[in-house]
C-alpha cells in the first residue's frame, strides 16, 4: 500500500543477514505486510563465508552458558523457545544435507548457499519484500509510527527491526548503524570488541613462532578469569589463531595473558624425570619431539631458551618445572587482529534495554533489535548462527 510516495507497511527490517531473514520469514508468515531492507547487493553475506563455505548453522548443544552477555540471563527465552532442533527441521524440510562435524557442529555438506536459499524460499513463500542495495539515509519516529528516508524511497511501518549485526568484516558491509540507532533512540549500547579473533603477538614471540606458521597443536587455552577450551591451536605468521585461541579471545582482556597447555595429554608433572630414568641420554627436543610436533618442540625450545642437552643434564626440579611450564605456558597477546578478520562483536545494545522475550525496547515502542547487535555473543561453533534464528523468531512472534 503507498501513501502519495510513501510505502506503509506493518514492519520493516533493516539487515538481511541470519536475523533479519529468518525474523522476515516468519513475521510474513503470520500475515504482516514485511520490507527487509539491506545496503548490500546480495542476503546472507555472512552466512554464505561463515563455516569456509559450509555454515556452521547450529549445535547440537546450544545452551545459555555458551554466550556472553552482561545479562547471562537474557538469551535463555529465545533460546528455549526458538532451539537447535526447530532449525534442524527447518533444514530437513529443505532437504538440505548437513553433518556433524567436531564437538555438535552442524555444517552443509555441499554449500552455505543452501541456508541463504532456503531463508530466501521461507520469505518468498511468506511474502516478504527483500530490497537490496537500499541505504537508509534517516528515520524518525511520529505518530506510533517509523518514518524511514531511504535510497529506495519513503517507508512508514509501525515496527522497526534492527538486524544489522556487528562491526566485524567491515569488507563485507558490516557498520555501527545498529548502535547508532540504538543511541538515537536513547538506548544504551555497551562498550564493543572485537570477539573469535586471532591473536597478534609481541615481536620477540612473534619472531620465534612465525617460523611454523600453519602448524597447529591440541592445546588447552585458559584465559585469567579461569575459563578454557580444549581445542587446537594455530601458529600463524602475525601470531596465533585456531579455535582454541579464537574461544579464548572473546574472554580475553587488553594486556592480559593466556595459558596454553601444550600437552593436554599429559597429566604427569614428573613425566620428564621418568623419561630421564628410562633413557637419559636422549635429548630434550627428542623426548618433546614424542608428544609435540617435532618443529613446535624445537621453536618453543628456543623461545624457553632451553639448550638442547641430554636429559640426563638436567635436574629435578629444571624437568619438574619444564613440564610445568609446558602445561601452564603463559603468553601475552599483543593485541588482536580487530575486526578485520574478527567473526564477531562483543558487547552492543545492552540487554537491560529490551525485552528477552521480544527483544522490543523497553523504552521505544515498537523498536526491536536481534541477532548480533545485541550484547549477545556465542562460542565458536554454529552458536551465533542459533542467536541470529532464535532471536529472530522470537521477535517475529511479538511483531
Ligand atoms: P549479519 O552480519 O549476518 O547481517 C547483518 C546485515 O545487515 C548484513 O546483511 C549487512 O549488509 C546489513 N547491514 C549492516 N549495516 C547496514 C546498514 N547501515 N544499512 C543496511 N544494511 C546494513 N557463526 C556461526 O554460528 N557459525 C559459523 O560458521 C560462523 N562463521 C563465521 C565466519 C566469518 C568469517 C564471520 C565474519 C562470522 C561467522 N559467524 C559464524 C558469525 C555469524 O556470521 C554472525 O554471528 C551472524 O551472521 C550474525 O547475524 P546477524 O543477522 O545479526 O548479522
Amino acid at each position: 500500500m503507498t501513501d502519495g510516495k510513501q510505502q506503509l507497511v506493518d514492519v520493516v527490517i533493516i539487515g538481511a543477514g541470519a536475523a533479519g531473514l529468518m525474523c522476515a520469514a516468519e513475521a510474513a508468515g503470520k500475515g504482516l505486510s514485511v520490507v527487509l531492507l539491506d545496503h548490500a547487493k546480495q542476503a546472507g553475506k555472512k552466512i554464505l563465508i561463515s563455516g569456509g563455505g559450509r555454515c556452521n548453522f547450529t549445535n547440537y548443544y546450544v545452551e545459555p552458558a555458551a554466550y556472553l552477555s552482561a545479562n547471562p540471563h537474557f538469551c535463555k527465552s529465545a533460546l528455549s523457545r526458538y532451539t537447535q532442533w526447530d532449525f534442524i527441521a527447518l533444514v530437513d524440510k529443505h532437504q538440505i544435507p548437513y553433518h556433524e562435524k567436531t564437538l555438535g557442529q552442524l555444517f552443509c555438506d555441499d554449500s552455505a548457499k543452501d541456508i541463504v536459499n532456503m531463508l530466501l524460499a521461507e520469505c518468498q513463500q511468506a511474502g516478504a519484500e527483500i530490497r537490496l542495495r537500499t541505504q537508509v539515509e534517516q528515520v524518525s519516529y511520529s505518530d506510533e509510527r517509523y518514518q524511514l528516508a531511504t535510497s529506495t524511497g519513503l517507508l512508514s511501518a509501525k515496527k522497526l527491526v534492527i538486524a544489522t549485526g556487528g562491526l566485524s568484516m567491515p569488507k563485507l558491509g558490516a557498520t555501527a548503524f545498529g548502535f547508532d540507532i540504538a543511541r538515537q533512540f536513547g538506548l544504551k549500547v555497551l562498550p564493543t570488541r572485537a570477539g573469535l579473533v586471532p591473536f597478534t603477538l609481541q615481536p620477540n614471540d612473534k619472531a620465534c613462532f612465525e617460523a611454523i606458521s600453519g602448524v597447529s597443536a591440541p592445546s588447552v587455552i585458559e584465559s585469567l578469569s579461569g575459563t578454557s577450551f580444549e581445542e587446537n591451536l594455530l601458529f600463524t605468521h602475525r601470531g596465533l589463531s585456531g579455535p582454541a585461541v579464537l574461544q579464548i579471545s572473546s574472554y580475553w582482556q587488553e594486556g592480559e595473558e593466556v595459558r596454553i597447555n601444550l600437552l593436554p595429554e599429559i597429566s604427569d608433572d614428573q613425566w620428564l624425570l621418568n623419561e630421564r630414568q628410562k633413557n637419559g641420554e636422549r635429548t630434550i627436543k627428542t623426548v618433546l619431539s614424542d608428544v609435540l610436533a617435532k618443529r613446535v618442540a624445537e621453536q618453543w625450545l628456543e623461545h624457553q631458551q632451553i639448550d638442547n642437552k641430554p636429559l640426563k643434564q638436567f635436574d629435578d626440579k629444571q624437568l619438574q618445572a619444564l613440564a610445568q611450564r609446558l602445561a601452564s605456558w603463559p603468553i601475552k597477546p599483543s593485541g588482536t587482529e580487530g575486526y578485520r578478520t574478527a567473526e564477531v562483536t562483543l558487547g552492543g545494545v545492552d540487554t537491560d534495554e529490551l525485552s528477552s522475550k521480544t527483544m522490543e525496547s523497553k523504552k521505544q515502542p515498537g523498536l526491536y533489535f536481534i541477532g548480533e547487535v545485541v550484547d549477545v555473543t556465542g562460542w565458536l561453533g554454529g552458536y551465533n548462527f542459533q542467536w541470529a534464528w532464535s532471536s529472530g523468531w522470537a521477535c517475529a512472534q511479538a511483531l
